[in-house]
């Protein structure tokens, strides 16, 4: 199964191409149901398994929860003001959606059985309290939505089956060592809108994950976190309090292809910090402090996109964002943001933008007082 993640990914190239791209950054809805029932492997299968099935009896009357309704293997029991997981979800459930109800806790036996199960949704629940064994049944369940609940950590024992996990928005402040161990299969979390700071990492928090994309924005982060797997192809850490990039800071990231620091402090961008990012496509740095373009820009040469309106840039230098010799930038730029700088954008020499694919990508504007 191609993950969603990389098919992201790729959608988000084919974006990079368009125009479109210079538009403000915005997470794609990626995460949603429609999308998992179009997921081929998974649900697709799952229906025409169904269909094929109908020439025989079934065996017993199937049993659904009260007030859900189950389809196709797919059991709805949301906005039902449940307090707590329902009894008698059908075994051979793929993909069950509690959300949006009033369960406080996951007991050891709510899902007993459920082996099939292929994705759980908890999204806005009052969840905060897990049992270390209520996983234990889920041995082929892949994605996990855990938003918007009441989680100080991450639960334990999480399958090993798990492919995605999305835990945003609860009251996490701590990831100790070994939260993610044996989650080999593991390709994307979404962990942001939780308290953490940089010190709620324990080292080896992240140990053993190979992810393609994780997101921790609106969280209380002071510096990029260096511990995180050097296997990511996209990092968020928007929305946080981080200052500074240090030169080291980024060198673990050399697979990034997007790297998200916007609305931050960043007031500084050290000299060769950004070497340790080859193929870095888009990086977005706006709505921070920033005096000057980062250094570094010229050498990188697939960088597509780069966002750095609202900081304090007041002087864009010649060679900023292009090397001086042509052959060294495999790909133009198609998007460079500058507006809301106090620059004086008609001293910004044309030659600037020489390695710009097009007028039209760079979006400059006035600075108003
Ligand atoms: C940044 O570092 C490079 C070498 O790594 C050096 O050539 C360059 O002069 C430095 N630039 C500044 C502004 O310090
Ligand atoms: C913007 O930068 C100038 C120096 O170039 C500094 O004096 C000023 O305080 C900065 N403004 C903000 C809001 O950081």
């Amino acid at each position: 199964m191609l993950p969603h993640c990389s098919l992201l990914l790729l959608l988000c190239i084919v974006q990079l191409l368009s125009p479109s791209s210079a538009l403000p950054f915005e997470q794609k809805g990626f995460w949603d149901f429609a999308m998992d029932s179009m997921d081929s492997d998974g649900m697709m299968t799952m229906m025409r398994d169904e269909e094929d099935g109908s020439a025989f009896p079934p065996p017993e009357l199937p049993t659904c929860p009260f007030g859900c309704q189950c389809r196709l293997r797919v059991v709805q029991c949301s906005d039902l003001g449940m307090t707590e997981v329902p009894k008698n979800i059908p075994r051979d459930t793929k993909f069950l959606d509690l959300q949006n109800n009033h369960i406080t806790e996951l007991k050891e036996d709510d899902f007993k059985g459920l082996t099939n199960l292929y994705g759980l949704s908890l999204r806005n629940n009052l969840i905060s309290k897990v049992h270390p064994k209520t996983f234990a049944p889920l041995k082929h369940m892949q994605k996990l939505y855990f938003s918007k609940n009441l989680l100080t950590t991450i639960p334990k024992n999480l399958p090993s089956s798990l492919v995605e996990m999305r835990i945003h928005e609860n009251r996490i402040k701590k990831v100790a060592a070994g939260a993610f161990s044996g989650l080999v299969n593991m390709n994307c979390i979404e962990m942001g809108a939780n308290p953490l700071q940089n010190s709620g990492f324990e080292p080896g928090a992240f140990k053993g994950l190979k992810l393609n994309y994780l997101r921790i924005s609106e969280a209380k982060l002071t510096g990029v976190p260096k511990d995180l797997p050097d296997s990511l192809h996209e990092l968020h850490l928007d929305q946080n309090q981080i200052q500074a990039v240090e030169l080291e800071d980024l060198k673990r990231y050399k697979n990034l292809y997007r790297l998200g620091l916007g609305f931050n402090h960043i007031r500084n961008i050290e000299n060769g910090s950004l070497s340790y990012l080859p193929m870095l496509r888009e990086l977005h740095l706006d709505n921070n402090r920033l005096t000057r373009v980062p250094k570094g820009l010229p050498d990188m040469k697939y960088l597509q996109v780069v966002y750095l309106h609202s900081n304090n840039i007041s002087q864009v230098g010649v060679d900023d964002f292009c090397p001086r010799g042509f052959g060294m930038k495999r790909t133009f730029y198609n998007g460079i943001s500058l507006f809301a700088n106090p620059v004086k954008y008609w001293e910004v020499q044309p030659a600037t933008f020489r390695c710009v694919s097009d007028r039209l990508a760079i979006q400059f504007g006035n600075y108003k007082k």
